[in-house]
């Protein structure tokens, strides 16, 4: 047999054994991957998730601009208001009736576009950020919650020790727009007889 020819065969031979043995090496490869991963879950299970979703109502039973009280479990309360024209989550806004000044409760004001405390007229802007007052000099902000929406029915992300605890509620539904009222500088103006 000429030179040549054996010289081919054998380059040829040496090219499928360097394959046979990359394809080898790569199964091999794969499955200790996998059995690490199986190892690895089975040694160090996964714990219980942070954070979970709560149901909060249907989406249409809070119209735009307005805003409802919704109370976790855990007691803590959240302002959830519509101030999107559309039905999906990014068209509201949850955040912490809570005011970081000294705890008094926020409320939406829709007619003003803000969040406002009445204990010592704090103000806050659509997204949560204190613009006036005690805690727009202190440079605080409402804490936010994230939203969801699925099939029409809006859904809040809280920790998932809340979540475990049973169901949250909505506690004050859409308030009537109009002048707010500051309980800390005196009685409610009397006017003329509310609806
Ligand atoms: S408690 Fe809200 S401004 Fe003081």
């Amino acid at each position: 047999m000429p030179e040549a020819k054996i010289r081919e065969g054998a380059d040829r031979r040496s090219v499928l054994s360097w394959f046979s043995s990359a394809a080898m090496i790569g199964g091999l490869g794969a499955a200790y991957g996998t059995l690490a991963a199986f190892m690895g879950r089975f040694l160090y299970p996964a714990g219980p998730p942070d954070r979970g979703w709560m149901f909060v109502s249907e989406v249409e039973s809070i119209a735009a601009g307005d805003a409802v009280v919704f109370e976790t479990p855990a007691g803590a309360t959240v302002n959830i208001a519509r101030q999107g024209r559309g039905a999906s989550a990014e068209d509201f806004i949850a955040l912490s009736s809570v005011c970081p000044h000294l705890g008094c409760q926020v409320h939406w004001e829709a007619h003003n576009d803000r969040f406002f405390c009445p204990c010592h007229n704090g103000v806050f802007d659509p997204s949560g950020v204190a613009i006036a007052g005690p805690p727009g000099e202190a440079g605080q902000s409402l804490s936010r919650y994230p939203l969801k929406v699925e099939e029409g029915l809006l859904f809040i992300e809280v920790p998932f020790e809340v979540v475990v605890r049973g169901e949250g509620r909505v506690v004050e539904a859409p308030r009537p727009t109009g002048p707010g009222h500051d309980p800390c500088l005196g009685p409610r103006p009397s006017g003329p007889a509310e609806a």
